[in-house]
């Protein structure tokens, strides 16, 4: 008895359990490690994980600009159907070269349909040197249907974006690979018909961006010394009805300013009246403006025509 007394003192699990919180005080250094621990090993991997990898010369790809070269716009020329029917040398040539680029990995160097990348296609590419088996046909409207629609179901993509020249080009080419139908003027009708071959199209011109914001930077630079002219012109006059009325109704000169540099000075009196009413706050005046006699907008607008030019 007096031993089991003694045990009871020494660990007073009994009044442990009705005391819980003090087991808090038992286990709380074990608690206390486990979260140093997860907290080192947090913290240690946390630098990692904010390091910044990307190599210091690695261009900025906002930066990286492809310049277009300037090009002339104007008219695709038509194709010469005649150049069609009887290629020249060069004109075969050229077809070769577009072939080679183009349609090679498929058809293979020969035409025979056994390039590189055939081996992963089913059906196969098409064998130019075959007679029977194609899918539209080997006449030369036929083959041009090919290239602007491609055969999507059995893997000859569309080429409709290559200019037409181009694709006759090919097609002359590919018909040297072997003994193909003459070119029949039904062909070449039915060709014109269908596709509009030997219509030219306009293409527009191009100009590189910072070309382009050159020029508008010189346009604007003109437009700010032609308005910095104008409103000395306004604040050193004096007298004037003109440019009373001006003053008594404008809000913001340069708006004034770009607003009739843009409408009115080419354009009639009452086209730039009915402008401004409509709008007076956008072309720079007070809404009071509207109440003008037409006398003062006659004055208002001959003063603005000749302060401006
Ligand atoms: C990705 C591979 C691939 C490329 C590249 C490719 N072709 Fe094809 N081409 C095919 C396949 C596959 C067929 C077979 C289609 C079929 O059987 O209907 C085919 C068929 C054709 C045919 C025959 C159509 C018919 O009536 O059977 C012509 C003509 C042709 N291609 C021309 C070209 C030209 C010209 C180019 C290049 C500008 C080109 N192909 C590029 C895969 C290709």
């Amino acid at each position: 008895m007096n031993q089991n007394k003694k045990l009871e003192d020494e660990i007073k699990f009994k009044e442990l359990l009705k005391d819980p919180i003090r087991l808090f005080g038992w286990i709380f250094p074990y608690f206390f490690i486990i979260l140093l621990l997860l907290g080192i090993y947090y913290v240690g991997n946390l630098s990692t994980l904010s390091f910044n990898e990307q190599l210091v010369g690695a261009p900025d790809s906002i930066n990286i600009k492809k310049e277009i070269p300037v090009k002339k716009g104007g008219a695709m020329p038509a194709v010469d159907l005649d150049l069609v029917k009887n290629p020249t040398p060069d004109f075969i040539a050229k077809g070769k070269e577009l072939f080679n680029t183009n349609c090679k990995s498929c058809h293979g160097d020969n035409g025979m349909g056994d390039g590189p990348a055939a081996a992963m296609l089913n059906p196969k590419p098409r064998n130019f040197h075959a007679v029977d088996g194609w899918t539209n046909g080997r006449n030369v409207d036929q083959m041009y249907k090919t290239l602007q629609e491609g055969i999507p179901k059995n893997g000859m993509a569309a080429y409709e974006y290559m200019p037409k020249l181009d694709r006759f080009e090919i097609i002359s080419y590919i018909r040297t690979f072997a003994q193909f139908p003459p070119v029949g003027d039904d062909q070449l009708i039915n060709l014109d018909m269908n596709y509009q071959v030997s219509q030219s199209a306009t293409v527009p011109s191009t100009i590189p961006v910072t070309l382009a914001q050159a020029k508008l930077e010189e346009e604007n630079s003109v437009q700010n010394l032609q308005f910095l002219r104008f409103q000395k012109i306004v604040n050193t006059a004096q007298g004037s009805r003109g440019v009373d009325v001006l003053k008594n109704y404008s809000i913001n000169l340069k708006k004034v300013f770009t607003s009739f540099s843009r409408l009115g000075v080419n354009q009639n009196f009452d086209n730039y009246v009915s402008v401004v009413t409509a709008n007076p706050m956008n072309t720079g005046f007070k809404p009071a403006v509207v109440q003008l006699s037409k006398e003062d907008w006659k004055i208002l607008y001959d003063y603005l025509k000749s302060s401006t030019m």
